[in-house]
């Protein structure tokens, strides 16, 4: 199983691709990306990446792109490294150009893929849970958009590590807890969900798509409003969603346990949910 990348349309093993100094995902982070998990040889939720996909490129402005285009090279690739359980790395850069700050007339898109094994998480944590710190949210004001501009992430989930703990959860100055680096959160208290509103804080992530489609199947309430880190702390459980966490149980935050400190029911049940979707 060769683990390839994929460089505007020619495969090759990823330690051969490069891109070019100039690109602008490399001197801006004017790029945006998708990350897409395999479960038995099959992509899931595909399309409802291909719609983020679109709507972060319609959010930076990029030149329109065809959606029809992209997919074929998306399964092109996938198909080509038949990898089963595989994860899936789309980006696509406003272009190659001399360095400067405005848009470039025709740059023309990079676009490049990267696919390998996916990286399960440790049997342990999910049986046992992950412990996570808060952090200031310090990201900028498009955190709906999945652009490349990381730095925010990489150094909240660096101080999650060197705090011994697996995750970094942001919380605003006024302490409304939005999301995890790479997963949304989700608490449960007296059997209702809750998760953060879709707005610029957040990214919208396809896992919350589908586990709130799962309540809504298995008759579990939810709301998704704003709180705060009191009802975080206060909650019964809590977990994150992700296309590599899946839901993935939090136990511990800044060192307090999350309800009795073991992986609750709810949590659980939508673990199940999920992969029994990802696999049908
Ligand atoms: N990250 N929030 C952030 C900040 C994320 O980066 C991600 C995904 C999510 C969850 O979205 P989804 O359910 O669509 O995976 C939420 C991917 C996995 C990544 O950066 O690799």
């Amino acid at each position: 199983m060769p683990e390839l990348a994929y460089v505007n349309g020619e495969i090759m093993e990823i330690g051969q691709a490069v891109v070019p100094i100039e690109d602008r995902g490399y001197q801006f982070g004017d790029a945006v990306y998708e990350f897409i998990a395999s479960y038995n040889g099959r992509m899931f939720c595909l399309e409802e990446h291909l719609d983020r996909l679109m709507r972060s490129m319609q959010g930076l402005a990029f030149p329109p792109m065809s959606r029809d285009d992209i997919r074929k090279a998306v399964v092109d690739f996938f198909d080509r490294a038949a990898i089963p359980r595989a994860g899936l790395y789309i980006q696509i850069s406003r272009g190659v150009s001399p360095r400067n700050h405005p848009f470039p007339d025709d740059a023309g898109a990079q676009f490049v893929m990267t696919i390998r094994p996916v990286e399960e998480k440790p049997l342990v944590m999910r049986e046992n849970g992950a412990d996570t710190i808060t952090v200031e949210d310090l990201r900028w004001g498009r955190c709906d958009l999945k652009t490349v501009q990381l730095l925010g992430n990489v150094l909240a989930k660096q101080k999650a590590m060197e705090a011994g703990a697996f995750d970094a959860i942001f919380v605003s100055a006024e302490g409304v807890v939005r999301e995890a680096t790479s997963s949304n959160l989700a608490i449960v208290k007296q059997g209702a969900l809750v998760t953060h509103p879709l707005t610029a804080h957040i990214l919208p992530g396809i896992t919350r798509i589908v586990v709130l489609d799962a309540c809504r199947e298995q008759g579990i309430p939810v709301e998704e409003r704003i709180f705060k880190t009191d009802e975080l702390f206060g909650a019964d459980e809590a977990f994150l969603t992700g296309t590599v966490t899946e839901v993935l149980p939090v136990v511990r935050v800044d060192g307090n346990a999350i309800g009795d400190g073991k992986v609750g029911p709810v949590t659980r049940r939508l673990y199940a949910a999920l992969r029994a979707r990802a696999e049908a």
